[in-house]
């Protein structure tokens, strides 16, 4: 897959996924095989503000790229100022833009998949930030609305016309939120009809769901978002089953609670204890799902009241797991 000067082979980007997909989130998933990772969606307003919270989601370390920042807003002329702030400041690989966010506080300001309801307004907001910057300007889309208003053929063509280098798909529909099966049949009709490449995205679970994704679609990347929650290693075992390995190495449990260690280091330097505790408690049952007593151990952690206590409550159990593992 070509966008500007990256040329990456059947890439695997990291889905942009807010209040998890940060920056120490995206080192792990960077380290464990991801070629592209993003950043949550970052409102053009809240950056044309000036508003601290905003710049604080905006900053990547070097080892996160190539990034995509992903912006979202209804205006055209606000999402090209913020499109401009963010390449003369920050420089990422992509600049994003989401016309798929379906949640409620985004849609009531007409921004997000409410614009797969306002084609020429989507439409002149992708010229418009085309045109105001040099970063290539990628967008992600749903399919449209509602089943009776499905849009992404055309949106699909507006927005290749509009100059946008790739495009993303999540084939549902707003009104199903995260309910029903993406339908990925969309993904592959949008492939064909386009030049500039085509991202899938959907319900990847496994790497084995990747493998499918290529060939059942002919999309040029594949985009795995809850997938890759407390699960890194999904990158790396799909890399190698696309390599042509007959299998792939799976993390045993101890490795698991020790990324879910190293996650909690890594998010330590970037925010205060409170503001660790709190992000990681989003992520704790997928790093302990395969523990024994999983569940045990997750009351725990989430009761535990101190990073402290977190930490020394999770070492334990490693070491609970070798002694058990020696006997
Ligand atoms: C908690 C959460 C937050 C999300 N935030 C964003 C976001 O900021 N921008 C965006 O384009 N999509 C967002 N999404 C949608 C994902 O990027 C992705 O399209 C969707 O989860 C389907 O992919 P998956 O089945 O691999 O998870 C979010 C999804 C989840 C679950």
């Amino acid at each position: 897959m070509n966008i500007g000067k990256l040329q990456i082979t059947n890439p695997l980007l990291l889905a942009p996924m807010s209040g998890y997909t940060d920056s120490p989130f995206r080192q792990l998933c960077k380290e464990s095989g991801a070629d592209i990772v993003y950043t949550e969606f970052v409102s053009s307003e809240g950056i044309i503000r000036g508003s601290e919270k905003t710049y604080e989601y905006l900053t990547f370390k070097p080892p996160e790229k190539p990034i995509g920042i992903q912006i979202f807003g209804h205006n055209p002329d606000s999402m090209a100022a913020a499109a401009q702030y963010i390449e003369e400041n920050y420089q990422p690989d992509i600049i994003d833009l989401n016309f798929g966010c379906s949640v409620r506080k985004v849609i009531k300001k007409n921004a997000g998949a409410a614009l797969l309801k306002d084609l020429d307004l989507l439409e002149s907001i992708a010229a418009a930030v085309v045109k105001a910057v040099k970063t290539p300007v990628t967008a992600k889309i749903r399919t449209g609305w509602n089943h009776q208003s499905i849009v992404a053929l055309e949106v699909a063509k507006r927005l290749e016309n509009a100059g946008i280098k790739a495009l993303t798909i999540h084939p549902r529909t707003a009104s199903d939120g995260y309910r029903n099966k993406a339908n990925w049949n969309i993904i592959a009709e949008v492939k064909q009809s386009l030049k500039i490449p085509v991202i899938g995205n959907g319900d990847i679970k496994t790497p084995e769901d990747v493998t499918r994704m290529f060939n059942v679609t002919g999309c040029d990347a594949v985009m795995i978002g809850r997938g890759a929650i407390g699960n890194p290693w999904i990158f790396r075992q799909s890399k190698d089953l696309l390599e042509g390995a007959p299998s792939y190495a799976s993390p045993s449990v101890s490795d698991q609670l020790n990324m879910c260690l190293r996650h909690i280091q890594m998010e330590r330097k970037f925010y205060d204890d409170e503001h660790t505790n709190r992000i990681m408690k989003k992520f704790y049952r997928w790093y302990i799902r395969e523990f024994p007593n999983a569940s045990e151990l997750r009351n725990q952690l989430m009761q535990s009241a101190t990073l402290a206590d977190t930490i020394r409550i999770i070492e334990e159990s490693v070491s609970d797991l070798a002694t058990s593992n020696e006997t």
